[in-house]
């Protein structure tokens, strides 16, 4: 087993990531009441829900087993959370337990930040996307029908428990879609990571479990260097949205669940690529690169539907990252190294756009 630690002074917690982790108590440790909600939702609770019950034998155990989809990533369905918590009397001395993907992730987290001012969570990721993103970080929230992740908290884990082995039951474009996480923190800023993904693409996609689980590492490991520096994204943290503007538009417009998030955010960040291009600051070459990795990746490279534009504009000026109605892009300076910015030009914006929505 390997050990990360995110370090945020007294929120500071272990990542933990290995196979057959499920089977070994690593997070009765970081337990302090007997009460503990396990979240999961219909696909995932029937594979592992008892694995994790049994090393819960010396607590109150309740469970909340949500419908699946990002199309339930609401308030409606956090409701479904506190009323469990309600129902059995639940105090502050609980912990909750997301054992999911993303979505159970997101959501568990925001009803653990907010359940009686705040309760203890642990974060147990059963998807590649939420192993290598989603459950580091504290970033937790549901949808609202304007906007992807619009409610939501900072709100940090007591550990991060990463069994790779729950990977096997996961179907291929689920694990695709995780990937566009993995080549986003190549293409943010660490060009050797990059190459290395080329190289290893095959290896990857055929599921050789020693490049997988170095991967997960690396991407833990930039994505727990990023967090410790900004937690709150006040800076350096907004480069981890690299092609997120993009694929929330995408995400929001076409309808929650129709395109993977991980897909989305493929599409985003070739459009990232495209408007870099476009703004002069990297080569055709370049983008041709990050559309062969993620091609490789068997990934999207084109919206799976029809935008309106003026649908799309109007999805993206939500963005979380736009200040004074400016929507602020993350752009390449080179394949490796990207920024935050709003000074770009918004033909070249518009341009990218309506030939992606076409
Ligand atoms: P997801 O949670 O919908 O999971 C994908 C599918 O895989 C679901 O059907 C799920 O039931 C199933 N599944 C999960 N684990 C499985 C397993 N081991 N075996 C078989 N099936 C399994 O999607 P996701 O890609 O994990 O997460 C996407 C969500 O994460 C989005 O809502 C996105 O906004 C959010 N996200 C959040 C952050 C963050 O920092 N908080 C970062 C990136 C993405
Ligand atoms: N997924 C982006 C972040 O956690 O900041």
């Amino acid at each position: 087993m390997l050990t990360l630690d995110l370090d945020l002074k007294e929120k500071s917690y272990p990542i933990y990531i290995g196979e057959n982790l499920l089977k070994e108590d690593l997070i009765t440790q970081h337990i302090k009441g007997k009460q503990v909600l396990i979240v999961s939702n219909t696909t995932v609770a029937p594979l592992y829900l008892d694995s994790v019950k049994d090393l819960l034998n010396n607590f109150e155990v309740c469970e909340c087993i949500l419908p699946d989809g990002e199309e339930y990533k609401n308030l409606e369905t956090l409701n479904l959370i506190f009323s469990k918590l309600l129902e059995n009397k639940f105090d502050r001395s609980c912990t909750l337990i997301a054992l999911g993907g993303g979505v159970v992730g997101d959501i568990t987290g925001f009803a653990a930040s907010s359940y009686q001012r705040g309760v203890d969570f642990i974060q147990i990721p059963t998807t590649l996307l939420s192993q290598v993103d989603s459950s580091v970080g504290g970033k937790t929230g549901v949808n609202h029908a304007l906007g992807k992740n619009m409610i939501g908290a900072f709100y940090q884990p007591k550990c991060v428990v990463i069994d790779i082995n729950t990977l096997r039951t996961l179907d291929k474009r689920q694990f695709s879609a995780g990937m566009a996480e993995v080549v986003k923190y190549g293409l943010l800023g660490d060009i050797d990571f990059y190459h290395y993904l080329e190289k290893n693409i095959n290896r990857i996609m055929d599921f050789d479990i020693d490049i997988i689980k170095k991967i997960i590492f690396s991407s833990c490991e930039a994505k727990a260097e990023i967090v410790a520096k900004d937690e709150f994204e006040g800076g350096v943290r907004a480069l981890l949205n690299l092609g997120h503007t993009f694929g929330h538009a995408i995400e929001n417009t076409l309808g929650y669940g129709k395109m993977l998030h991980g897909e989305a955010v493929s599409v985003g960040m070739l459009m990232a690529l495209e408007l870099s291009r476009l703004e002069g600051l990297i080569t055709d070459m370049d983008v041709e690169s990050g559309l062969n990795l993620l091609k490789n990746c068997n990934l999207p490279i084109a919206i799976n539907g029809k935008i309106a534009f003026e649908d799309f504009i109007s999805s993206m000026s939500l963005d979380k990252k736009a200040l004074a109605g400016e929507v602020r892009l993350i752009l390449f300076k080179k394949l490796g190294q990207t920024f935050i910015t709003t000074n770009y030009s918004k033909n070249n914006l518009n341009k990218v756009i309506s030939d992606f929505c076409k």
